[in-house]
């Protein structure tokens, strides 16, 4: 069923495990990532950033895919359909269309700034019954070919920002998006024990989830995160299962070249991909 992220994280935090937010880009990935959510009885958030939301022809297009797939597949555990990094105007359309849960990403606004908005956004959530996320402190990542490094929250502004009424908060500790590079200094886990500190039992949020090593995703837990983002992970295992099935010539073979055919190895490449990072978080029979 569709519900707000609130209740899963909170309890996330209770029971030291982590719920998976696992962006979908299409009918597939959507497919693939509630069936492993079901057959591991864990909790889920798909995100959606605004790129992948324009994609898929809009917001509406997406919750309606969303709602009628709980449906049709008979998915029983807890699904959140999320905004992942929305912009003001974002946020008001997701609310519109049907999400369960938003993030409102005002980290590159002068603090009293996200303040403000953050605020408003989180009255406006709540009267609709959707959970909302926020952050403060940039997260790195590739930007024009380059990549940043992440920047590392200050713990007295994720105060001011969870003192608001968020459900959840993202929080910079060094993390980036996409692949880390090999001079990446890992995570700060002083700075994520001083926000945790500030911020209590607000539910933290680690984006960049992709390619962080197992110990740290452990240690981050017991630290106090209840989310975690992973995108790029899926599309790298969706792009080598697909490529494997077509260097070896299999779109050739027979009706191969059926969309129903040529995606299905990538398909169960993400299914594969979701279940180690649910079994990781620990979030498997949790639902
Ligand atoms: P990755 O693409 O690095 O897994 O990050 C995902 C994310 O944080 C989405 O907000």
């Amino acid at each position: 069923m569709l519900v707000s992220a609130t209740e899963m994280l909170q309890k996330a935090v209770e029971g030291h495990y982590a719920v998976g937010q696992f962006n979908i880009n299409n009918l597939e990935w959507t497919k693939s990532i509630l069936q492993t959510a079901q057959e591991l009885n864990s909790p889920v958030i798909l995100g959606v950033s605004e790129g992948a939301g324009k994609y898929m022809t809009g917001f509406k297009t997406v919750a309606a895919m969303v709602s009628a797939m709980i449906d049709e597949m008979k998915i029983t555990v807890p699904v959140a359909l999320h905004l992942d990094h929305g912009t003001y105007d974002g946020c008001y359309k997701c609310i519109k269309a049907g999400f369960s849960s938003i993030m409102f990403d005002g980290s590159h606004y002068p603090i009293d700034e996200n303040v403000e908005k953050t605020k408003e956004l989180v009255k406006v959530a709540h009267a609709m019954g959707l959970s909302i996320e926020a952050e403060v402190g940039a997260i790195g990542g590739e930007e024009d070919g380059v990549v940043g490094m992440g920047e590392c929250a200050d713990p007295n502004e994720c105060k001011m920002i969870a003192d608001l009424g968020i459900d959840f908060l993202a929080a910079g500790i060094g993390n980036i998006h996409g692949k880390y590079p090999a001079n990446w200094q890992g995570l700060s886990f002083e700075t994520l024990a001083a926000i945790k500190e500030k911020t209590g039992d607000m539910p933290l949020v680690l984006h960049g989830g992709t390619g962080i090593p197992a110990d740290m995703i452990k240690k981050a837990i017991d630290l106090g995160v209840a989310k975690i983002n992973v995108n790029t992970e899926c599309q790298l295992s969706f792009a080598a299962a697909t490529r494997t099935y077509i260097e070896a010539g299999k779109d050739n073979q027979g009706k191969g070249y059926d969309p129903r055919k040529l995606l299905a190895p990538g398909a169960e490449a993400i299914k594969a991909t979701v279940k180690e990072k649910m079994e990781l978080f620990g979030s498997v029979g949790k639902a």
